[in-house]
């Protein structure tokens, strides 16, 4: 039998090649040998104020991203988060028996929490708890994401682990699968940033999927790097030329020593015009398809016959969870 193999993304900011690098790209590949559902997070979302104008277009905007990225109804359920109640019901189940304590240790709220500080939304807070219900409701075993979503697949482990405990067998463990190369794309300009899609449009470390391509040739030339001018891999003391290595292996799928093999003698203008040619290559076969599903009514269409598959699946597994907690009457 197939494992089933989950993931998504927020409605918020616009979609970059470190969102496509760290999580698509693996699903992509991944979902004909899977039982594959993927969806727009747009709960998630609104776990902070969002325009409804902006978030609805960013909505379809990313419909249309991910088909553009190679998600393919025929053998993936793909679909709008809210448009499968099962999530929010299970979202609450599973944050009733979440600690305080556990939620307050997650990275990412304690960040936004220090910038935002006391006035931090409660959504904000609970949003592990919804993602623990994104992925156990389908008992996905297998979830392609990037480095930063690794302690939240580790909190649906111990979430899953406990209910199980409580109410005997009901989820099936997940697993991320976080990729060797590509799984922490950096910011051009601050290579030890994470590059980040709440990022403006006009930031020069940020490459965006809409972007046009000379303004990406750009960004790319203009990127950070060092004085040592050596095409070599070293996280560590040459962050930027190993960012733009990863992008190169990733995009071409092949190893960083690849890389460092062709281009071990370049300077660093002629390699960084190398990884420009090929973001480009991507970005041009990309925006092509993704103007074609963005202008198709067939969008909306593939969302909801993603939902309702999804749905039927999900009510299957709720009244299951209900009849183990004693709630199915
Ligand atoms: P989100 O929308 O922040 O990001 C979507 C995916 O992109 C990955 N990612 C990156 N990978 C490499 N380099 C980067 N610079 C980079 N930036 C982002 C993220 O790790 C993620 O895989 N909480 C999730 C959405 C979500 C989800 C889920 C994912 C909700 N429920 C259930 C998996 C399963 C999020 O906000 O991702």
């Amino acid at each position: 039998m197939k494992k089933t193999m989950i993931t998504g993304v927020q409605p918020t900011g616009n979609f970059t090649l470190g969102n496509y690098i760290g999580a698509i790209k693996n699903f992509v590949s991944l979902q004909e040998q899977h039982d594959s559902f993927i969806f727009i997070a747009d709960l998630h979302g609104l776990t902070t104020y969002q325009e409804p104008k902006k978030i609805n277009k960013i909505i379809l905007d990313l419909a249309a991203i991910y088909l553009a990225c190679g998600v393919d109804p025929k053998h993936t359920k793909f679909f709008v988060q809210s448009s499968v109640n099962e999530h929010s019901v299970l979202g609450f189940l599973v944050a009733f028996q979440c600690r305080v304590g556990e939620l307050s240790r997650m990275t990412q709220y304690k960040s936004k929490k220090a910038k935002a500080g006391n006035s931090v939304d409660l959504g904000l807070f609970i949003y592990p708890t919804l993602m623990a219900a994104d992925i156990l409701l389908y008992d996905a075993e297998v979830v392609p994401v990037g480095s930063d979503q690794k302690q939240h697949i580790e909190i649906t482990r111990d979430l899953g682990e406990r209910l199980n405990k409580r109410y005997g067998e009901i989820f099936k463990l997940p697993e991320y699968y976080i990729p060797e190369n590509g799984h922490r794309i950096m910011d051009l300009q601050n290579p030890t940033e994470k590059m980040s899609k709440s990022a403006p449009l006009d930031d020069k470390g940020t490459i965006f999927v809409l972007d046009d391509v000379k303004t990406t040739r750009k960004k790319i030339m203009s990127a950070v790097t060092d004085s040592d001018n050596k095409v070599k891999y070293d996280e560590k003391n040459k962050p930027g030329i190993s960012n733009l290595i990863t992008i190169l292996a990733t995009l071409r799928d092949c190893s960083i020593k690849e890389v460092e093999k062709e281009f071990g003698d370049c300077n660093y203008g002629v390699f960084k015009e190398k990884v420009a040619d090929e973001v480009e290559k991507f970005l041009l076969n990309f925006q092509a398809k993704y103007q074609k599903y963005r202008e198709s009514e067939e969008l909306i269409t593939i969302l909801h016959e993603g939902a309702k598959a999804a749905e039927a699946r999900a009510q299957k597994k709720l009244d299951f969870i209900k009849e183990k907690m004693g709630i199915a009457i």
